[in-house]
C-alpha cells in the first residue's frame, strides 16, 4: 500500500496532508525517515512512525464499532434530516465508508454494529446465519402466557407472514419489562409481534448481537471499536469463524 493512502486511513488526513506530513520528514517506515507518498509499504507488517512516535492502533483494514444508539438518530448512513448513526461516529473516522450492519427503529436505542466491511455485515445479517439479536422492551400491558406460547411457536404477523420462533421472557420484577431474543431481522419486527396481541411497545433497547453484549460502560451516543475477539465471536456465530 502507498504510504499517502496508509497514513490517510490512519490518521483520518487527506492524501494531501499525508503527503505533506511526509515530504517534511516527520514519518519513519521501519526505522528510516520515508519522505516519498508513493513509498509501498506493507500495510500489516510496517512499523510506521509519525513524530517520533508509533502510530497507536496501526493500519486496519476495516472498521468495527460497537455504538449505543440513542433515541432520535436513524439507522442509516446518511439522512437529510436526522442525525445518523454515522454521523455520531464520522469526526474519528473521516475517511471510511461506515455503515450499520443492522437498524434500529428511530425511536430504539442499543447496540448498532457500524463497519466498512461488506462481507462480514452480510455474513451476520444473512437470514440463513440465524445470528441472534436480545432486546430489553417496555411494554403498555404485562406479559401473557399467550405471548410467550405465541413467540415461541413463531408469530404470524397482520400481514400473514409467519415468523421464525422467538424467546421472551421477564426481565426482572416489572411484568411489563421483557426480555426478547430474535433469530431473524423484519422490519419492526418486535412492535408488530407484540402488536399480534394486542400490546404496544414504550421502549426498546438492544443489549447483545449474537454473543456480543452492548459495553455497559458506553453511555447513550458513545461508542468504541470492538475488540477482535468480539470480531471473532460473532463471525464464528455466523458459522464463518
Ligand atoms: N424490532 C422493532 O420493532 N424495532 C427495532 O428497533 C428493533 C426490532
Amino acid at each position: 500500500m502507498r504510504l499517502d493512502r496508509y497514513l490517510s486511513q490512519c490518521l483520518g488526513l487527506t492524501r494531501s496532508e499525508s503527503r505533506r506530513l511526509a515530504a517534511a520528514g516527520r514519518v519513519a517506515v521501519d526505522g528510516a525517515v520515508c519522505k516519498k507518498a508513493d513509498c509501498q509499504i506493507n500495510e500489516t507488517s510496517a512499523q510506521v512512525w509519525v513524530d517520533g512516535k508509533p502510530l497507536e492502533g496501526g493500519y486496519r483494514k476495516y472498521l468495527y464499532l460497537m455504538l449505543n444508539k440513542p433515541a432520535g438518530v436513524v439507522s442509516a448512513a446518511r439522512d437529510r434530516r436526522d442525525v445518523t448513526v454515522v454521523d455520531l461516529v464520522r469526526d474519528a473516522c473521516p475517511r471510511r465508508e461506515l455503515f450499520p450492519a443492522g437498524r434500529l427503529d428511530k425511536t430504539s436505542t442499543g447496540f448498532v454494529l457500524l463497519t466498512d466491511d461488506g462481507a462480514f455485515a452480510h455474513d451476520i445479517l444473512a437470514p440463513g446465519r440465524h445470528v441472534s439479536k436480545q432486546y430489553l422492551v417496555t411494554l403498555d400491558t404485562p406479559l401473557t402466557g399467550a405471548m410467550t406460547a405465541g413467540f415461541a411457536a413463531g408469530v404470524t404477523l397482520a400481514d400473514g407472514q409467519t415468523l421464525a420462533p422467538a424467546e421472551v421472557g421477564p426481565a426482572g420484577a416489572d411484568p411489563c419489562v421483557v426480555r426478547v431474543v430474535l433469530h431473524q431481522g423484519v422490519y419492526h419486527q418486535i412492535k408488530r409481534m407484540f402488536g399480534v396481541f394486542g400490546a404496544g411497545v414504550n421502549g426498546l433497547h438492544r443489549e447483545a448481537i449474537g454473543p456480543v453484549a452492548l459495553d455497559p460502560a458506553l453511555a447513550p451516543g458513545q461508542w468504541r471499536e470492538l475488540t477482535g475477539e468480539e470480531v471473532s465471536a460473532l463471525r464464528a456465530a455466523a458459522g464463518k469463524g
